[in-house]
């Protein structure tokens, strides 16, 4: 896989280099959007435009997602791709299927791998720490799929410092395999523990870093500042609009936008290029439920954000706003 008009990033310091700006299927594939051409239509731009990675997750419409892009995969060639998925979530009432136990993992990838279709992942996700689970027990479980060659690298989301250092800790006593990506929030109204955890342990450990919600769930392209348009992710969900709609956050959108508009360009594709010039991030993984919100976001590529344009956002954002 190679497009002259994508940046290729090595994911730390592994040898597996991701586009980067990603596609993710939460909420969207299976989900809100369940019309298969639009699914195909989507995913296979991106990878015309020389998007490698995709992310998913069991939970994701409890293996919708991972089934509606793992039909698209299918008509791709595999090597080209680079998938993620994750386990952790409860998918059923079982005792056992939660959680990072050896049991949920080894029997998570199984399933995984049968919806999507393939016969290894790229990348394993932890989709969260889990606090009942010895790490020793997850990492060791990960060591196993890496050398079954069901999983070629693990990862970690929203896992602490702390965790992530333990991890790599039992890797080293028993020469396992640590893990080489950790996936955290990022965008400009949730970057305080980005600043002060993350980025501190991924130069630490070399983990890369991919993102998530990089629009705020898609609050930050400013279709939210006076209405909730029908059909949209905060319009669907009242958890989400419960979380991200707050009067603070939408003041700070209004601003944002005089700062796009100086620039020339839209605040999605500025809030996406910020994400990606922020050190350490090896992909921005974004959301699309249309093909010209995907064709939009790729241009954040080539927004370029100068000293001062820096400092205009962090007066807007500042570094401790958010999670
Ligand atoms: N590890 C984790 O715990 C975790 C958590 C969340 C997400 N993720 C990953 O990160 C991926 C991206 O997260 P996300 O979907 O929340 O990203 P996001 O960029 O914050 O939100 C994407 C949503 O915003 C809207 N949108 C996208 N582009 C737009 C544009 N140009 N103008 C207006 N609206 C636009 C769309 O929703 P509507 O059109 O429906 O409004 C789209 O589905 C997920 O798919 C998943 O793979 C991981």
């Amino acid at each position: 896989m190679f497009h002259k008009d994508m940046q290729y990033r090595p994911m730390g310091r592994s040898g597996l280099k991701l586009s980067a700006i990603s596609l993710g299927g939460w909420t969207t594939y299976g989900a809100s959007v369940k019309a298969e051409d639009t699914v195909k239509a989507i995913i296979t731009h991106a990878y015309e435009q020389g998007v490698n990675f995709f992310d998913i997750s069991d939970i994701y419409e409890k293996g919708e997602a991972e089934r509606a892009m793992g039909r698209v995969f299918a008509d791709l060639p595999r090597h080209e791709l680079v998938i993620s998925t994750k386990c952790y979530w409860p998918m059923s009432d079982d005792v056992n299927d939660k959680g990072l136990s050896r049991k949920h993992i080894i029997e998570s990838i199984e399933k995984s791998l049968k919806r999507i279709g393939t016969e290894y992942v790229d990348i394993y996700f932890c989709h969260r720490p889990d606090a009942e689970t010895p790490v020793e027990e997850t990492a060791l479980a990960m060591d196993q799929l890496v050398r079954q060659g069901k999983v070629l690298y693990w990862g970690t989301s929203e896992f602490d410092g702390d965790t992530i250092r333990a991890a790599h800790q039992s890797a080293r006593e028993w020469l396992a395999h640590p893990p080489r990506v950790e996936q955290p929030q990022l965008n400009l109204l949730s970057r305080r523990r980005f600043h002060t955890d993350v980025q501190p342990t991924a130069e630490q450990t070399g983990m890369g870093l991919v993102t998530w919600s990089p629009l705020a769930s898609g609050l930050l392209s400013g279709k939210y500042d006076d209405e909730l348009p029908e059909g949209t992710r905060l319009w669907r969900s009242e958890n989400l609009r419960n979380a991200y709609l707050t009067d603070d956050a939408k003041d700070r959108v209004k601003k944002f936008k005089t700062v796009a508009d100086e620039l020339g360009v839209t605040r999605a594709q500025l809030a996406i290029a910020w994400c990606l010039a922020q050190r350490g991030v090896s992909s921005v993984i974004t959301g699309a439920t249309r093909l010209e919100q995907l064709k939009a976001n790729l241009d954040a590529l080539k927004v370029r954000i100068t000293e001062e344009v820096f400092r205009k956002l962090d007066e807007i954002f500042p570094p401790s706003l958010g999670q």
